[in-house]
């Protein structure tokens, strides 16, 4: 009888285990795969969620996690506080998934939440994952150099949107892999503090690109941006930033608990 018991332990421990970790390598691909979809939604918390009752702002807070968890299998979200550090914003949230479909049920689930409906939404960019386009054709020297490692567990982010004029997109693929190795070149002594993410946005938004980055260094990231600032590619930058959003990764937990005040 004991031996069972121990067994049916062992049983659930195991499709626990096994459980849990479905569910975060389905979140390391969704961060790693080509073709994941992703949305960068803006929010700004509205002057009347503070006016409402102590007891109603925690009953929302409960009814948002909720709504993150009911989706929990199909997207993986990342959270962000900006306020403080823009006036524009209170947070933003960074949604992927193999469909925009369900970005786009998550976020209306979201904002149909109480604390949702007291919230103006002040930008949405959406973007997709692909192969490299130029690497491939990068001297072997600077393919190695772009395997450092990035840095993990970095508090700040900054994410620029950026459109590229129509002459860089009439330009020949070879005059344009030339460019980015100028832009490569200038850049990969920043690999070890500054880890960047890239989405294509043409078509799917009045963009080209969310360029998205992590670190803990804010002054490095401020060079490499002047360092590429100086490179011929800049030229065919239309739109750089506005906005800029510059925040901190922060849980869930912790940016309810900071609104909700
Ligand atoms: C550690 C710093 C950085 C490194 C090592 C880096 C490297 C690269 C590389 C290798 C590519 C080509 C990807 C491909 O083959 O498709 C690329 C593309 C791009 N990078 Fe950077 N980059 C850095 C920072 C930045 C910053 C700060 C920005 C702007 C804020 C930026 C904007 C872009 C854009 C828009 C593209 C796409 C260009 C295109 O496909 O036409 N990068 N970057």
């Amino acid at each position: 009888m004991r031996n069972r018991s121990v067994l049916a332990l062992a049983v659930l421990i195991f499709i626990t285990l096994t459980q849990a970790a479905g569910a975060e390598a389905d979140r390391e691909k969704l961060l790693k795969d080509p073709g994941v979809y992703a949305t960068f939604a803006v929010f700004k918390v509205g002057d009347q969620w503070a006016q409402m009752e102590k007891e109603a702002r925690a009953s929302s807070v409960g009814e948002v996690k909720k709504v993150f968890e009911k989706h929990a299998d199909k997207v993986a979200v990342d959270t962000y506080l900006l306020r403080g550090l823009s006036e524009r914003a209170d947070f933003f949230i960074r949604v992927h998934s193999k469909e925009m479909l369900d970005n786009q049920n998550f976020l209306v689930d979201f904002m149909g939440t109480t604390f949702g409906k007291n919230l103006k939404n002040t930008d949405t960019f959406n973007g997709i994952t692909k192969a490299l386009n130029y690497v491939p054709k990068f001297p072997e020297d600077l393919k190695t150099e772009l395997k450092t490692p990035p840095p993990q567990g970095s508090p700040y982010v900054v994410v620029v949107p950026i459109r590229k004029d129509a002459e860089w997109w009439l330009m020949p693929q070879d005059a344009r892999t030339t460019l980015m190795k100028e832009h490569t070149d200038a850049t990969v002594i920043y690999l070890k503090t500054v880890k960047r993410k890239l989405y294509h946005s043409s078509g799917l938004d009045d963009l080209d690109f969310i360029t998205y980055f992590e670190t803990a260094k804010l002054d490095d990231f401020n060079n490499l941006v002047t360092a590429l600032l100086q490179v011929k590619e800049n030229r065919h930058n239309k739109r750089f930033g506005e906005p800029t959003l510059l925040g901190t990764l922060r849980s869930l937990d912790e940016i309810l608990e900071i609104l909700s005040h």
